[in-house]
Formats: C-alpha cells, structure tokens, sequence
C-alpha cells in the first residue's frame, strides 16, 4: 500500500503501542547527508522508545539507508537485506515483531519493486518523508506494509525534532537539499528532488546547540551546498559566505567545513570566505572531468579553465589551502585525449586527495542512453589505474609534505591500537598518536612524525614538559 501523504500538523510524539527500549539497527551507506539523515531518524525514533544497537540481532527495527549513485550500491542493499532475513526469522519465531525498513536513495527510486523483490520487507520510504517515520512504524507495526515516496510540499526540516544524536566533536549540519543541477549521469536530483535551503536562523540555531552539544566541528551538508541561498533573519537572501560569517561567531565552535560544492556556485564572496579563522583550509570541489567537450556531455556548465581559476583564486584569498575532488571515468564518449586531459588537471592542482568512479549507466539519466559511445570496461578500468596512480602519488605526496610540521588535530576515536588516539587534520586527513583516551572530543597540537599514503602519525606536543591534556 502507498500511505496517504497529509501532513501531520504538529509532529507526533508518542504513539499507543510505544514500548521502552526497543532495538534499532541502521546501517548507513552513500554519501554525508545520508548519514545526517540517520541520525535523525534516531532521534525521532527515539520518541517511541527505540534506542540504537550497533547489531542486528536481536532488533526490533532495522533500517538501511541506502545509496543509488552507483550501480553496485543498489546490489549491496539486495545482498544485505538477504542477511538480514534469517534474524527477522529468528525474531518471529519467537512470536515477536521485527520490522525491516529501506530508506534513502535506493528507496526513493525503486519503490515497490523492493517490496516485490524482498518481500519480507515492511517500510520502504524516500529521504525527504524522514518525519513522517511515526506515523509509518505505527501502521507497518499494524500488519500493513508502507511505501511512502513522495516529494512533500512542505519541508521534513520543519517537522523534525531537535537534534540530539552527535558523534564525536565533529558534527553534521544538512542546510540544502536536493539539486536542480541535473548532470547527465547522476542519479540526486530524482532521488533528492529539487533544491531546497533552510532559513539561516534554523541553520544558525542548529550550530548553536550542536556546539552546546560539544561539537568542535560543524559540517555544513548539501547536495549542492554551495548553491544555498536560505532566507536571512534580515529579509533578505543569503548565500553560504553568510551564513559562514554568521556560524563563525559562534563561541567554542572551533573549525567549519562544507560539502559538497559545485565550481559553477564558487562565488567571490565564498572564495573569500575561506580566509575565515575557523574555515579549514581545505576542500572538497569535485570537477569530473578535465575535458572541456565530456564536461560539456555531462552537463556541468563549465569548462576546465574556470575551474583553474576557481583554485588559483581560493590560493590566493587562502594560501594554505588543499583541494579534493571527485572524478568520473569512462564517461561514453571519452577518448584517450579527453583521458589525458582529466590527468593534466589533476597534475595541475596537485590534490590532497580525491575520489574517482568508473562511471556506471544510471536508469534514467540522460547519459545512460548515450550507447553509440560507451567506453569499453576494459579501457575504463585501465584507465581508472592509470589516473589512480596519479591520484595516489598527489596524495602520498602531500602528506610527506606535512612531516615535522604542528597542526591542530581533532581527536574523535581510538585508533586500531591499544593506547592509540584517532582525529582528523585542518586537512582531513586522519592521524593517529599515542595519548589518553580523555583526549577524544578536543583539539590539540600534534607534531607529525610520518607521512604515510593514507594517513598522518605523530606525537602530541609538550606544553612544559608534559603531554598536553
Ligand atoms: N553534488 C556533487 C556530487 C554528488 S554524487 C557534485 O556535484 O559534484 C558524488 C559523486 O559520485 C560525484 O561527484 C561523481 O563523481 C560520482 N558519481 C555520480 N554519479 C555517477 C555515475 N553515474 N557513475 C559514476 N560515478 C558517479
Ligand atoms: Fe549530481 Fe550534478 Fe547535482 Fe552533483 S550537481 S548532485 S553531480 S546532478
Ligand atoms: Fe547516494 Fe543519495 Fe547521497 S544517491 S550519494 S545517498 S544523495
């Protein structure tokens, strides 16, 4: 059945079979949104008395939140609800209830077809009908299954609950959703649906309690998140530089960061936002390709030159900045020289580190029906490895570049090795020290021993001869 989509005037709290202490296991995949996503839903789930589990077994409610952007995620979804059907068995042998939900990306755009192929399956619902999750379980718990899709009139953000669930001193923001961008191989904006930014006052009030939370960090989240334009508490419309202005008075927040952005909504009061004492010096500005003529196949709106100044611009208003990015290879149509070119720029900007997709035909997409063109696999894996060699060496590069130096590094787990502490660089890039676990949740100087591909180690600093903290 398909829910009715009226929307609940106020948010419901509680509901006539809450129960305490019911197990929710969610498993998260795709990108940082989703992942802002599921702690939310604890939250609200929380009101009916699910606490999360870090297993399944044994849960009274599972949930996966899932990513569409690549075809092998779809597949994964399958494959982990396949596990996940024995413990649901287990449960209901014993004559209880466990209810099996798939949510996100995957769940937007396959909709029924889950129920069909899975059909143990009890909820399926899209990103944007999160604050709806009560009214969804009262009626799954009610026998009837749940498929709820829609894209709703009004916002899920004015309905859910005050946040709660923080990880870490590092913490997610979602300020925009959604894109309008429409990129010929990507899945977001039918997944997302159409662009939407929160007031900056909400924004605002959000950083302040995710910091009286102890958030060190925020993340400002979008799909687009640069294209946010959200109403100001002044009237009138502003921009992400503003409300990075605005976060950046915040007292006890420490660092900002944002992702994920667009070249074409680098703007100049952005850019010269990034001189911001609490902005990090670094960022994630994925391009996908080097070449003009597959940018222009793919929809992107802009050509690899204005990305070159967009980064020599950022230099110059930051110039300790480091880049990343995403990059599609294999796009149909792409020829050794298109190829070369995505290696040039890549040469060119010297990444910290980056991401690079063989590109997978997407259902869809305009691009999925480019056929006449299509890169073999063989050609596209090999040139995946070529341009991951360039990628690799960029990246092992720049954290060589980093030994014997002292940065900042906040500290949010315990590292592999016992007596070991794991945190993150201005640069994102994680390090690991010998330290005491009260550490985990602050922000101290740590000389860097060692550059490795991957990673960064080193020792806390001595403050008069003692281990800091
Ligand atoms: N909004 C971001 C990207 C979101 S998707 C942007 O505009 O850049 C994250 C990354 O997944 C993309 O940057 C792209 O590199 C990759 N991706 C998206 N669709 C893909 C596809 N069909 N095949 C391969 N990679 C893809
Ligand atoms: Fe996808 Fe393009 Fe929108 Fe990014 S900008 S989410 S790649 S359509
Ligand atoms: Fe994946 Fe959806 Fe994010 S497709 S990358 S989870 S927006």
């Amino acid at each position: 059945m398909t829910i009715a989509t009226e929307k609940p005037k106020t948010m419901p709290t509680q509901t006539a079979n809450m129960t305490k202490n019911k197990k929710l296991y969610i498993k998260t995949w795709g990108c940082q949104m989703n992942v802002y996503d599921s702690n939310r839903m604890v939250d609200i789930l929380s009101s009916l008395g699910y606490k999360p589990s870090d297993t399944p077994e044994d849960a009274d409610m599972m949930i996966l939140n899932t990513c569409h952007i690549r075809e092998k995620a779809t597949d994964k979804v399958f494959s982990e609800l396949g596990r996940l059907k024995p413990h649901k068995e287990a449960k209901e042998a014993k004559g209880e209830k466990m209810l099996i939900a798939v949510a996100g990306c995957v769940a937007q755009a396959e909709g029924d077809f889950i129920l069909e192929r899975a059909p143990y399956v009890d909820l399926v619902f899209g990103p944007q009908t999160y604050h709806e999750l009560p009214e969804m379980v009262l009626k799954a718990n009610g026998d009837d299954r749940v498929v709820n899709t829609e894209f709703p009139e009004v916002s899920k953000f004015d309905f859910l609950p005050e946040e709660h669930t923080i990880e870490g001193a590092s913490a997610y923001l979602s300020i925009q959703e959604g894109c309008d961008k429409f990129c010929t191989f990507c899945v977001v904006p039918y997944t997302r649906g159409a662009e939407y930014s929160r007031t900056a006052q909400e924004v605002v009030d959000e950083a302040k309690r995710l910091v009286d939370q102890g958030a060190l960090e925020i993340i400002l989240l979008g799909q687009n998140v640069n294209a946010y334009h959200g109403t100001g508490p002044d009237g009138k419309t502003w921009g992400l530089a503003d409300l990075c202005y605005a976060i950046n008075e915040i007292d006890g927040l420490e660092r900002i960061r944002y992702s994920t952005s667009h070249p074409r909504d680098m703007d100049d009061a952005l850019i010269e936002a990034h001189a911001l004492p609490k902005m990090m010096p670094f960022l994630h500005l994925p391009v996908q390709s080097g070449s003009d003529r597959i940018l222009k196949a793919m929809n992107r709106k802009h050509k690899a030159d204005l990305y070159r100044d967009i980064i020599a611009k950022l230099r110059k208003a930051r110039p300790d900045i480091a880049f990343s990015s995403d990059f599609i290879i294999g796009f149909p149509g792409e020829t050794e020289e298109d190829f070369e070119q995505t290696l040039q720029l890549a040469k060119d900007v010297g990444y910290a580190s980056c991401y690079s997709f063989k590109y997978s035909a997407r259902p869809g997409t305009p691009a999925a029906n480019l056929q006449a063109a299509l890169v073999s696999d063989q050609i596209a894996s090999e040139r995946l490895s070529r341009f991951q060699a360039v990628i690799n060496e960029s990246q092992a590069a720049f954290n060589k570049s980093c030994e014997g130096l002292v940065m900042p590094i906040l500290f949010d787990r315990k590292g592999k090795k016992p007596g070991q502490l794991s945190g993150r660089s201005p640069y994102f890039q994680s390090v690991y020290v010998e330290g005491n676990e009260r550490l985990i949740g602050s922000i101290q100087n740590v000389k860097i021993t060692n550059g490795f591909d991957n990673s960064l180690t080193g020792q806390l600093e001595l403050l008069d001869g003692v281990v800091n903290g």
